[in-house]
């Protein structure tokens, strides 16, 4: 079966391929000493040679939207949940190389202890929706919500998508982190300490959830826009509201639009459409199935030979899965080019040059988080990987 064609690359789509497409997450850091042009024919054999120079002293996560040349030295690969227990559960690693982006090497640093340290191949590998929640925004929205009387009421919950300051944030204030693949538990762990939310930073995933999967009504949740005063909402919509949604997105997750799904039903009758809840809320809606990357795969791989699926998450997997499984019909639901450009900034001779320092006995790109943030963050952090 013919399975996977590539989407035209449109000029949008050339600039969310392209190096410094995505300014918010830049943090204008270049890579100190040799990096090895990516022309170098001997990279894949430098970075063999380096892992088994490290030998056990060594840990490489790799998320699944990171590219194939790297995540072929990933000794596990996962959704962030699992790359966040795995981090949790390897005390004796001297170093772990995270192949992600920077708020899951953060949240792998405060699981682990502080004989080990955390590295990020890539400074500039940030995530622009991560970047939507600054701590001094999120301490105002705290602040209104303590002048309309609610704050009592409300139990912050972030998604792990978030810097650690935010993470700290709501480890404070009794709340916990989620991810994509454990948001109903933790939201319905949070309505049992309190009678409303705060979703931080992803409104999509919180609207998702607690529609789809905990039957609120869309009037229920209303979204606080931190760059107008009192999130541009009257202080009755505030102390009606179940579910205050941060106005935060994803702006890889966001290019999939209901005019895709519905072009791709009359494109393919029989075909399964399958999304990351990061979507929007009528994308999701529209959809066949929704969850976390690993769920997309574990999904992927449940599926009957000859079956059809189009998938709405980042290039990168997809086209993976489209090599995996060549007996099923595997398609990209947008028509054009979608990568997570800060993802992709970790490639090969990023990977090389961090592994090589790590053989010459210095540690590049190492991602601290200072004791106070890491000890709050820890308690929501733990909050989550105790849920059922
Ligand atoms: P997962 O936890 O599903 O891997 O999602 C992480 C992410 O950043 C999706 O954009
Ligand atoms: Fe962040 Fe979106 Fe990239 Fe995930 S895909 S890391 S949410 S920018």
């Amino acid at each position: 079966m013919s399975t996977f064609t590539e989407p035209a690359p449109t000029a949008t789509a050339l600039l969310l391929l392209g190096r410094g497409s995505d300014p918010q997450s830049e943090k204008g850091v270049d890579c100190p000493g040799e990096l090895p042009p990516a022309s170098d024919p001997n990279l894949v054999e430098r970075a063999t040679a380096a892992k088994k120079a490290l030998g056990d002293r060594l840990f490489v996560l790799g998320h699944h939207y990171q590219r194939d040349e790297v995540i072929q030295f990933a000794d596990v690969t996962g959704d962030s949940f699992k790359l966040a227990q795995q981090a949790a559960a390897r005390p004796n690693a001297e170093f772990i190389v995270f192949c992600g982006v920077h708020f899951m090497a953060e949240s792998a640093d405060i699981l682990t202890t502080d004989d080990q340290a955390v590295v990020l191949p890539d400074l500039a590998a940030g995530c622009s929706m991560a970047d939507m929640a600054a701590r001094q925004q999120v301490d105002e929205c705290w602040d209104t919500l303590t002048d309309i009387g609610i704050s009592d009421d409300v139990v912050p919950v972030t998604y792990m998508n978030s810097s650690a300051d935010i993470k700290a944030f709501v480890g404070k204030h009794g709340g916990l982190v989620c991810t994509s693949s454990n948001a109903k538990r933790a939201l319905d762990w949070a309505y049992q300490q309190g009678r409303k939310v705060l979703f931080l930073p992803d409104q999509h995933l919180g609207r998702n959830t607690a529609v789809l999967q905990l039957g609120f009504d869309l009037a229920d949740c209303v979204t606080y826009n931190p760059h107008k005063p009192q999130g541009g909402l009257s202080a009755q919509e505030l102390q009606d509201a179940k579910m205050i949604l941060w106005r935060g997105h994803c702006s890889v997750h966001g290019r999939f639009t209901l005019d895709s799904v519905n072009d791709m039903r009359r494109r393919v009758p029989d075909v399964n459409i399958l999304v990351h809840p990061e979507c929007t809320h009528e994308v999701v809606n529209a959809a066949d199935h929704v969850g976390s990357t690993e769920y997309i795969i574990k999904k992927l791989q449940a599926a009957p030979a000859g079956s059809s699926w189009a998938i709405g998450t980042e290039l990168n997997l997809v086209r993976r899965l489209a090599h995996q499984h060549p007996d099923k019909q595997v398609m990209f639901l947008d028509k054009t080019i979608c990568y997570c450009s800060t993802m992709n900034r970790i490639d090969l001779p990023h990977l090389v040059w961090s592994l090589e320092e790590l053989v010459a006995g210095r540690v590049p790109n190492k991602i601290s988080v200072d004791s106070d943030t890491s000890h709050h963050a820890k308690v929501a952090l733990d909050r989550m990987l105790a849920l059922p």
